[in-house]
């Protein structure tokens, strides 16, 4: 297979972790006789640098014409000033926007080699197998916002719309998830609050009675979900919710199998390339120490060629190779517990050598 492949490190550990995923997506092709073609493009903080642009249309412009987009992290401190033009995670929000990828699969699976790198108990995190799906393009990221005068002092706003449509598009992509999984379909809202959670929960269920009703669904109250996530997270199969929900829910779902280091992501459309990242952020606490678990990035790129190039059995080996790494007891600083770690590169080695 050809294969056009966008890489877009970004900032922080950004670039050391897509390189590593680079290193696999390039193992991969030589030993399945794919001919994978790299560009690499600039987003975010280092885009600014570059550009004064976070997304630049020399980098959106060939990731329209992809096959697939690896993406590392984006932001840090350097970009932080509340005052600045224009901000990293702006580019971000951009390229979801421009390119439609209004769903956000993150799956959350425990590897059992790790259930003890959990702050959970094993008895809890045993078992768990779920699938977020985030809406990403709509809600109060997208919604309209402004800082005004009220009553003489300095007042903020975001607005949080959700179109029926926004929400159908979104609960079809999970409910038919659900149908390959254990058949099981959560709505996590806030409908005893706010109007719009309450077409949201209007928009799912109809959804799901006129075109899924052999699901089990049920739906969550946010704070709720948010306990339930750690008392019994294995009631869960996938989760659909708003964007705003998703990203704080997937993140404190981190803490499952252990580390933010561990879940990869993968953003979708109706059609065109599809945008792969890891959960994480640009962690500008560890940026250039090069002790970044890359096993996220790496995962990314597993979901980059099963969902988007269709090379199952490539995607499964990577799968694997990571639980071997992990298996035979190899570990980044994040999951090691306090024990011994490795390095980021020494973790792509690793997962290189199981491939
Ligand atoms: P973060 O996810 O960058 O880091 C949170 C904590 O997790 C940090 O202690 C960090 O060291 C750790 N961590 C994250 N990824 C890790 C990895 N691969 N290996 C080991 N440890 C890891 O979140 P933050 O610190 O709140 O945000 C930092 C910046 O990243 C902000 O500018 C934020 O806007 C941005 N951000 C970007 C993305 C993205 O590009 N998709 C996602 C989240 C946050
Ligand atoms: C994520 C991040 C982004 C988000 C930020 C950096 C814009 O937290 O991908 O989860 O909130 O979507
Ligand atoms: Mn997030």
């Amino acid at each position: 297979m050809r294969a056009n492949l966008v890489l877009l490190p970004g900032d922080g550990i950004g670039p050391e972790i897509v390189a590593e995923a680079e290193k696999v997506l390039r193992h991969i092709a030589s030993e399945h006789g794919h001919d994978f073609e790299f560009t690499t493009g600039e987003i975010g903080g280092c885009a600014i640098d570059a550009y004064g642009d976070p997304l630049p249309d020399k980098t959106l412009d060939p990731c329209r014409n992809a096959d697939g987009i690896l993406l590392g992290a984006v932001g840090g401190p350097k970009w932080d000033d509340p005052n600045a033009k224009t901000r990293p995670e702006v580019g971000l929000l951009k390229i979801r926007k421009e390119l439609g990828l209004f769903a956000n699969l993150r799956p959350i699976k425990p590897y059992s080699a790790l259930i003890d790198a959990s702050p959970l108990k094993r008895s809890i995190i045993e078992g768990v197998d779920i699938l977020f799906v985030r809406e990403l393009t709509g809600g109060i990221y997208f919604g309209a916002s402004r800082t005004e005068q009220i009553d003489g002092e300095e007042a903020a706003t975001n607005e949080m719309t959700y179109r029926v449509s926004e929400v159908e598009r979104v609960v079809r992509v999970a409910a038919r998830a659900a149908q390959t999984r254990r058949q099981h379909l959560t709505s996590v809202d806030k409908a005893n609050v706010l109007e719009v959670s309450r077409l949201w929960r209007r928009t799912a269920k109809s959804v799901v009675d006129k075109e899924f009703s052999e699901l089990n669904y049920d739906v969550v109250l946010v704070d709720a979900m948010a306990m339930h996530l750690i008392s019994r997270p294995r009631d869960f199969d996938v989760v659909v919710t708003g964007n705003l929900f998703g990203d704080i829910l997937t993140d404190e779902g981190s803490m499952l199998p252990g580390s933010l280091g561990l879940l990869p992501s993968a953003s979708l459309g109706e059609d065109g390339p599809g945008l792969y990242e890891p959960i994480h952020g640009s962690a500008p606490d560890i940026a250039g120490k090069g002790i970044a678990n890359p096993l996220a990035t790496i995962l990314a790129a597993a979901m980059m060629l099963r969902h988007s190039l269709g090379l199952q059995t490539e995607a499964d080996q990577i799968d694997a190779a990571v639980e071997k790494v992990l298996n035979d007891g190899h570990r980044t600083k994040d999951i090691a517990a306090g024990g011994s770690a490795i390095n980021t590169t020494q973790m792509g080695e690793e997962v290189l050598k199981a491939l």
